[in-house]
């Protein structure tokens, strides 16, 4: 054969396998056997071998061909990748309905869809040819990951005419694909993934496109992005021409002529949700006509010409066996539910926070009760409800106690505080919580000083305040249980190396009310020596730049306590620095996940502390804040997160679970 021959023939086959993929992933049809396929892709296989200069990027070899990348590269969406807004119930798609009907002229059809629990994509062709794909990011940029979309199947890399388009689309995971990945992951001693957008999102964020092409994903696009030659007047006949140009839709759109059809959808898709292959979290209603579309534009955030109709999210039934206290650092009284464990959302869940006693008053939650579990956003375990009729004959109102658990005095509320709290200055539980506080990474970052050491100390009396941390010795520290000469000689190093830390880590290490780690750093910077920090003013304190009223007032507070002046001298005493030694230059990381990303942290971890992933998060570029805003980026929600979870849902803050998270921090 010669070259034009293999040519002709290379073309004849890529043409050939183009329509089996597209049979086969796109219109789940397949018209011939594995056998012959292979067979095929071998043919071609051999003649772009022989052929090298032959092979072309859209070649269906080519779809594993990249080699994996240091990082993702920025991609700006022309066209903002807006979100939707929710609606819960019936009565919201009605006033969602009226809204539309009264922003437009003329009679509205809607047309209904599954709405795919993936990850939003957008692909780019030119002239037909897949060029990029990106995720969505934060709608206005997002990450190239068109070497890892290139390995889904049934993504064409070549459309059936020459056009150039942008489209739209879920990338997501289907159930067979989700239950093989985990399987093998079990069986490999790895973490497997809580649920198939984890999954999904976490394959299509690997550098790695090999890995991505093993996970078995799959896309369905629902929207044009960007289409210069479009002279389509509906979303309907946008599905059925993306269709036609090859791209993977979804079949089970419908349209509908009134509100009455959309809930019927919906009522029907509620029941034959766990029949479909994969993950739908809602129904996707949008108005059909593009000019009413553009009738009725779009808030800061979403279309008004859309709106998710959210599926409730999956309950447990199970026992709640006790009610846990715990007491914070602060004095603040925090009661958790213990549950009898029970499946939910893909993870195992135990304990649930239940805020404080207005939230089980409100929800009447006694010892013994069987309660209704939720993961709220599929992530933090919530006690919905009580199931009344299972309640045990002699169960009682619980009443938050009126004693401290740990130290017996009095709890109070302050001021207007919802909170119980402690206020003994003495209260074991606190000063424990106190000391642990002080060794953490973010503060004076003792390393092998964990929760359990300081626990041990603490309960053995050898570390009863932080100055006592800077007497410890090492036979001392060698009475304790499980405590080596290496362990011990390592502590007492590390102890001894944090006598030079900068001030900006004591300052949060003393655990000043409302003086996080970022303001610490502000107070260190200006005020240079702890000395000139206890002296000063609350009018010296606000006209620092970020020091707000709370936290002037909480600093002079705190320097007028006697003991504090106290255990200032004791640590100077020790040898503890107390002056600023200026800010480490910051390496600046310019692709990573969290490069110029604001980061809230909330919830409980399971293979992270705080401090760690700070630090972390920081090194990759990002910031972490103390509290969600609309600055926020991306919350990472861990168990038993509370209030600053549910103002990232009402804000439509990305928020990652901690198996995302680690995806991110993997890729
Ligand atoms: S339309 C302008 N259709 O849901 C908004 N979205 O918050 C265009 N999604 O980010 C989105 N299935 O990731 C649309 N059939 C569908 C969808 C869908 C899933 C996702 C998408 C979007 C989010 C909406």
């Amino acid at each position: 054969m010669n070259k034009q021959q293999a040519e002709k023939e290379i073309h004849q086959l890529r043409a050939l396998i183009q329509q089996y993929n597209h049979d086969y992933f796109v219109l789940d049809a397949p018209q011939v056997s594995d056998a012959e396929y292979d067979r095929t892709m071998c043919q071609l296989l051999d003649l772009e071998d022989a052929y090298p200069e032959l092979v072309t990027p859209d070649s269906p070899s080519q779809r594993v061909g990249a080699e994996p990348v240091g990082a993702f590269e920025k991609v700006a969406h022309r066209v903002p990748m807006l979100s939707l807004s929710n609606a819960f119930d019936e009565g919201e798609l009605r006033d969602f309905d009226r809204r539309v009907r009264q922003g437009v002229e003329g009679d509205v059809t809607y047309v209904c869809e599954l709405k795919i629990d993936g990850l939003a994509v957008s692909l780019t062709y030119e002239d037909g040819q897949f060029v990029r794909g990106a995720t969505r990011g934060d709608g206005t940029t997002g990450e190239d990951i068109t070497s890892n979309l290139r390995t889904i199947r049934s993504l064409p890399l070549k459309l059936k005419e020459p056009t150039t388009i942008e489209v739209r689309g879920e990338a997501f995971m289907p159930h067979k694909s989700f239950l093989a990945l985990n399987q093998a992951r079990e069986a490999r001693d790895e973490e497997p993934f809580a649920n198939p957008r984890n999954a999904a999102a976490g394959s299509l964020r690997q550098l790695d496109p090999k890995i991505a092409a093993s996970r078995n994903l799959d896309v369905f696009l629902y929207a044009v992005g960007e289409w210069e030659e479009e002279t389509l007047a509906s979303h309907s006949e946008r599905l059925e021409t993306i269709q036609a140009l090859g791209l993977k839709t979804n079949p089970e759109w419908k349209k509908c002529a009134t509100i009455d059809d959309v809930i019927d959808y919906v009522n029907h898709w509620t029941v034959e949700r766990p029949n479909l292959n994969y993950e739908i979290d809602g129904i996707v209603i949008k108005v059909d006509r593009l000019d009413q579309q553009e009738a009725l534009g779009f808030t800061a955030k979403s279309p008004r010409w859309a709106i998710a109709y959210k599926f409730p999210a999956e309950e447990a039934i199970t026992t709640l066996t006790d009610i846990e206290l715990s007491v914070g650092r602060t004095g603040v009284i925090t009661p958790t539910a213990i549950l009898e464990p029970v499946k939910v959302a893909g993870t195992t869940v135990q304990r649930a926070s239940l805020h404080n006693a207005d939230f089980i008053d409100e929800k009447d939650i006694r010892l013994g009760d069987t309660v209704a579990i939720k993961k709220a956003g599929d992530i933090i375990p919530e006690v919905v409800r009580v199931i009344t009729e299972k309640r045990p004959d002699n169960a009682e109102r619980y009443a938050m106690p009126e004693h401290c658990p740990d130290c017996g005095s009095d709890l109070v509320h302050l001021e207007e505080e919802v909170a119980l709290r402690c206020i003994n200055p003495d209260c074991p539980a606190q000063l424990q919580e106190g000391l642990i506080h002080f060794v953490s990474r973010d503060a004076m970052n003792i390393d092998g000083l964990g929760e359990k050491v300081v626990g041990q100390l603490f309960r053995e009396k050898l570390v009863q305040t932080i100055s006592d941390i800077y007497r410890l010795e090492k036979p001392a520290l060698l009475e304790l249980e499980r405590m080596g000469e290496k362990s011990a000689s390592n502590l007492i190093q590390a102890i001894d190396q944090s006598r030079s830390n900068s001030l900006e880590k004591l300052i949060f290490g003393l655990g000043i009310r409302f003086i996080g780690s970022k303001a610490a750093k502000t107070l260190a910077a200006h005020f240079k020596t702890i000395d000139a920090l206890a002296h000063a003013t609350y009018d010296d304190l606000i006209a620092v730049d970020e020091i707000g009223e709370k936290m002037a007032d909480s600093v002079v507070r705190y320097f007028s306590e006697p003991h504090v002046d106290e255990l200032i001298k004791d640590l100077h005493a020790l040898g503890v620095n107390m002056t600023f030694k200026g800010r480490e230059p910051s390496t600046s990381v310019s692709d990573s996940p969290f490069t110029d990303k604001t980061v809230v942290l909330t919830g409980k971890l399971e293979h992270f502390t705080r401090k760690e992933l700070k630090d972390t998060i920081e090194a990759m570029g990002g910031s972490v804040t103390g509290s969600v805003s609309k600055n926020t980026d991306i919350v990472i929600a861990g168990e038993a997160a509370g209030s600053k979870y549910n103002k990232a849902v009402e804000l439509d803050i990305d928020i990652w679970d901690e198996a995302r998270l680690q995806e991110a921090l993997n890729a």
